[in-house]
């Protein structure tokens, strides 16, 4: 008669195998965690904390308020770095503005163009796919619920609004093909059409998504260049397939 005992001795190795098993993901669980923060809310006395001049610390940043883990890129984002003026901190502007000094270090996108915003808004993209959420800071972007402010709303609706622009105008200028251009420091630039004529328009779009008119060059085809607002680039002939600008 087999001893009924036997399957418990076989198994209690291969219990302990799993008890260790166990232990050791519940370890390195909780060495992932205090690696890498858990998200929460932060406030920005906390967060400039995390500046990347503590070694033992993570290196933080926050961008319209989403604050991300960067310390895998120390380099850029530790003391010396070309980034480091965004750790511990929401310096959202700057990151369109590019201006590091003083007040330009701020997360107001005041006065901001559409096109910029919504580069803003890319930026947080980038570092949601590439760095770790470690949560939200309180202030402009998030009330002390953690819930997304007005303000965050009115960004991310006037991000949404220009990427709609930027297709529309893409879509309306690839209906008439850009011109060719060049340029050196000998010849100076040049423009030229393989087919039609070059002639400079203004870009609609450009005022809503930049508050600046702008123009492009873009190829006529003959029987189109009666059309209202085409301006025949300057000791250009009219016929010309190619302007020096
Ligand atoms: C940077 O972080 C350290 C602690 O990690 C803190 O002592 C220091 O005040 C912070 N610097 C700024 C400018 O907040
Ligand atoms: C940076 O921003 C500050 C504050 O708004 C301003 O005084 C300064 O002139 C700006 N610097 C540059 C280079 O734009």
């Amino acid at each position: 008669m087999a001893s009924p005992s036997r399957p418990t001795r076989v198994s209690s190795p291969l219990l302990l195998g799993l008890g260790f098993l166990i232990a050791l993901i519940a370890f390195a669980l909780q060495f992932y965690i205090r690696k890498h923060l858990r998200p929460r809310l932060w406030t920005v006395e906390e967060l400039s904390l995390y500046n990347g001049t503590e070694d033992g610390l993570p290196i933080l940043l926050g961008i319209l308020g989403s604050v991300f883990d960067v310390t895998k890129g120390k380099t850029h984002y530790g003391p010396g770095g070309g980034y480091h003026h965004f750790s511990g901190r929401d310096a959202s502007r700057a990151f369109v503005s590019g201006n590091f000094t003083g007040d330009g270090l701020t997360d107001s996108l005041h006065g901001l163009s559409t096109m910029e915003v919504k580069s803003v808004v890319d930026w947080r993209k980038f570092y949601m796919e590439r760095y770790i959420f470690a949560g939200k800071l309180v202030g402009r972007y998030y009330d002390s619920q953690g819930n997304p402010t007005k303000y965050l709303k009115g960004v991310e609706s006037k991000a949404k609004r220009g990427a709609q622009l930027l297709e529309k105008q893409k879509i309306e200028e690839a209906k008439i093909p850009s011109c060719n251009s060049k340029w050196s420091e000998q010849e100076g630039g040049e423009v030229w059409c393989e087919t039609g004529y070059p002639r400079l328009v203004k870009r609609p779009g450009d005022i809503a998504l930049t508050g600046k008119i702008s123009q492009r060059c873009a190829c006529f085809k003959e029987e189109e260049l009666g059309r209202p607002g085409l301006e025949v680039y300057k000791d250009c002939d009219y016929l010309s397939k190619s302007c020096r600008v």
